[in-house]
């Protein structure tokens, strides 16, 4: 009886833990913005292969709104300060699949979702 009580205990508190979202699956060794998100998500280089990065539209480079894809004008992650500021809204977006938005073209993949996701959660470390 006090083992079926416990047993109870744990799944709920499996239950509540998992409520609480995802976990740093890896704070020994956390993803980086500059080695991990920036270079494959963030970064414009090319303009014809960048058009899902973030910088495509999110950067003060883009003037205009046609050229910033309506992004807000104040809302530019040229620098790893910008985008740490906005981080848990970025991963949130990341992860429900509205940034990059579909009109881009190119979704990001499944790898580099739960790497911004993980990046964030990891504590968004430079
Ligand atoms: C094709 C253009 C485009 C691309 C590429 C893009 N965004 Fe956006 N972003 C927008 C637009 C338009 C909005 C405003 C509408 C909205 O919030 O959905 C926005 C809003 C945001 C906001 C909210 C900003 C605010 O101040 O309200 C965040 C955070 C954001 N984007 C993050 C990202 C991240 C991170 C990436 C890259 C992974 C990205 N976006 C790529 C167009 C883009």
């Amino acid at each position: 009886m006090l083992h079926r009580a416990l047993l109870l205990v744990i799944v709920a508190a499996a239950f509540v833990f998992e409520a609480c979202g995802p976990t740093c699956k890896n704070p020994k060794a956390p993803p980086s913005y500059a080695a991990d998100v920036f270079p494959t998500m963030v970064q414009l280089n090319a303009e014809s292969e960048g058009a899902a990065k973030c910088q495509f539209c999110h950067s003060r480079k883009r003037v205009g709104a046609t050229a910033r894809g309506a992004a807000p004008d104040e809302a530019n992650y040229d620098t790893y300060e910008q985008m740490v500021a906005v981080h848990k809204a970025a991963a949130e977006k990341v992860q429900n699949k509205s940034m990059p938005p579909a009109v881009a073209g190119k979704p990001l993949t499944d790898a580099q979702i739960e790497t911004f996701v993980q990046w964030s959660i990891c504590g968004a470390n430079p």
